[in-house]
């Protein structure tokens, strides 16, 4: 590849092309916990606004906000009394389009999440729907059904709520509502054509203050056959999830998508958008991936994989494979606000026989206990993984604090924590998402560690210190440093979207090359890995003796390329 070749296919700043999302670097922000400029404990936007010029260091593309709608925060924000406001007490309108332009003006983009799935239960249709009552209009935007039972005391159905317990709630005047999440979330009605306006007026909304992209949550769950008589759970889960199951990836669910993909074609560039969408095969996911659809679906198998060679691999290669065959690119994603933070899931050794995200909820729900952490351990591995991620075509997925290295927080008593998983009992997080959604540390001193001038929401362990913004800008071997590092050589070895293994001759060592020379060398073992003369080529990590040392990554580039 000629060096014209080259400056054409990096991926800056400038490029304000359609396609800036297919190796777009996106930092997940949780507004709540990121920065608080008005000293209430809660981040805010004008928060962010004060760390744009953090943000645009970093080098990122752009930043995916988790809600920041007006909220009872029963579920951290996912539930949304009204779609189209800012909570107030995380600013205004004003404040938005504010941040909006910092950001722009940094060349970084905006992507905001959507919930479709459900609404708060203080939005003013669910109200509306409860005062109006039964067989009301105003009722059939939700699932309201006659419980069962002689005296319908009882619930419609057994079906559980992903955070616990009944996935109904009764009423007042006795009907019961569906709500897949926690009861202050109840599930919209997809059939009704106003709930279908209304999210078309919301994509427009925001669309039209500036925003870049979607992150759409829940994608697979909106739309459900709903006609009598209901299945039990034990039915439920002997159906095949083949398009046509009452509840989960409909193929139904895709007319939505294409009636939005028409919307986000109305705009300059078109807007984007992700699916979270949890479902079975890749082939089922690739549909939500779709240039008629939403355009990209999140890939968690990174997130759910070991820290190890094998499974790594064959999730590589499983999701390139998709992408070819989708024309979308994939999505990598270590860590986000619903799962245990990677530095800790791979300091961790196999918890009763679990490993992956499995075993850090486990180690959560113990308390815990630092003697089953390597803490240094679990960060090497997490820098190993990271920088392999980024070598990788697509796009990349950060979550805020991961760039500093942070650990999950376990310590958080009862009365502290916030996630209704942990207040409903759900299996499936043990003491919940507390732990990776408490505040950032800017600085080792002050109050919150800089966070803002009030206690910070949920409470920051003493050992946040360690991890704070200005610790780690002063130290060049600090995980910021890495992090700032890795991004802008990315952007200089930015390529196509390909990659060609390369045989190490070992199990435990992975090896690929991108189109322009650039090489990703990952060793995942303990024995160092030796690079003889290539060890000249180092751009990015440390060799030991012109080896790869276990556990960690390197990048090679021929000479020049990033000179
Ligand atoms: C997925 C979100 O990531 C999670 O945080 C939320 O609790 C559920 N969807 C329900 O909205």
């Amino acid at each position: 590849m000629t060096d014209a070749t080259l400056t054409e296919t990096r991926n800056d700043h400038s490029d304000d092309t359609a396609a800036w999302w297919r190796q777009a670097i996106v930092y997940q922000i949780y507004p709540r916990s990121f920065a608080d400029a008005n000293g209430d404990g809660l981040g805010d936007i004008p928060g962010i606004v004060s760390r744009a010029d953090y943000l645009a260091e970093l080098g990122i593309d752009a930043v995916w906000l988790s809600p920041f709608y007006p909220s009872a925060l029963a579920d951290g924000g996912y539930d949304v009394a009204d779609y189209r406001d800012v909570d107030p007490r995380l600013g205004t309108l004003a404040d938005f389009d504010e941040m909006v332009a910092a950001l722009h003006e940094r060349g970084i983009r905006v992507v905001v999440d959507i919930v479709p799935n459900h609404s708060s239960d203080l939005h003013e249709w669910f109200q509306e729907a409860l005062a109006a009552g039964r067989g009301s209009a105003a009722r059939e935007r939700y699932i309201f059904r006659e419980g069962a039972g002689p005296d319908g005391d009882e619930p419609p159905t057994d079906w559980t709520a992903a955070f616990g317990g009944s996935a109904w709630e009764r009423v007042e005047d006795g009907q019961w509502y569906l709500h897949s999440f926690a009861p202050e979330q109840p599930d919209l009605n997809w059939d009704h054509p106003e709930v279908r306006e209304d999210f078309l007026k919301t994509l427009r909304f925001w669309s039209d203050r500036g925003v870049d992209g979607f992150r759409i949550d829940v994608a697979h769950m909106l739309t459900k056959d709903l006609s009598e008589p209901l299945p039990s759970t034990v039915e439920l889960d002997a159906m095949p999830h083949d398009g046509n199951h009452p509840l989960h990836d409909r193929d139904d669910v895709h007319e939505i998508y294409a009636e939005w993909r028409r919307v986000f074609n109305e705009y300059d560039p078109p807007r984007t958008a992700v699916a979270e969408a949890w479902v079975s095969t890749p082939e089922r996911r690739a549909r939500y991936a779709s240039a008629e659809g939403l355009g990209q679906a999140f890939n968690f198998d990174l997130l759910v994989a070991d820290f190890d060679a094998e499974q790594f691999r064959t999730v590589i290669t499983d999701n390139l494979a998709q992408a070819r065959i989708t024309g979308s690119s994939t999505t990598w994603v270590l860590s986000n606000h619903d799962v245990t933070r990677h530095a800790t899931r791979y300091g961790l050794a196999p918890l009763n026989g679990r490993t992956g995200v499995k075993q850090g909820v486990e180690w959560v729900r113990d308390g815990g206990p630092a003697d089953q952490l390597d803490r240094e351990g679990g960060l090497r591995r997490a820098h190993a993984a990271t920088l392999l991620l980024l070598g990788l075509p697509g796009s990349t997925y950060l979550y805020q604090g991961e760039e500093l290295g942070l650990q999950e927080v376990a310590e958080i008593a009862p009365e502290q924590r916030q996630d209704p998983s942990f207040f409903r009992g759900a299996d499936f997080d043990g003491l919940g998402r507390d732990g990776c959604r408490v505040p950032l540390p800017w600085t080792a001193s002050g109050a919150s560690f800089g966070f803002g001038a009030g206690d910070a929401h949920l409470p920051q362990p003493e050992w946040f210190a360690e991890y704070a913004v200005d610790v780690e800008e002063a130290d060049p071997s600090s995980t910021l440093a890495l992090y700032r590092e890795a991004l802008r050589l990315r952007r200089l070895l930015q390529t196509e979207e390909s990659l060609e293994w390369v045989e190490t001759g070992r199990a435990d060592v992975l090896r690929f090359a991108r189109p322009n020379g650039w090489q990703i060398v990952t060793n995942f073992g303990s024995e160092p890995f030796d690079l003889g003369a290539e060890a000249d080529d180092l751009v990015l990590g440390t060799l030991v003796d012109g080896a790869v040392p276990g556990d960690s990554t390197v990048w090679l580039a021929p000479q020049g390329l990033v000179a």
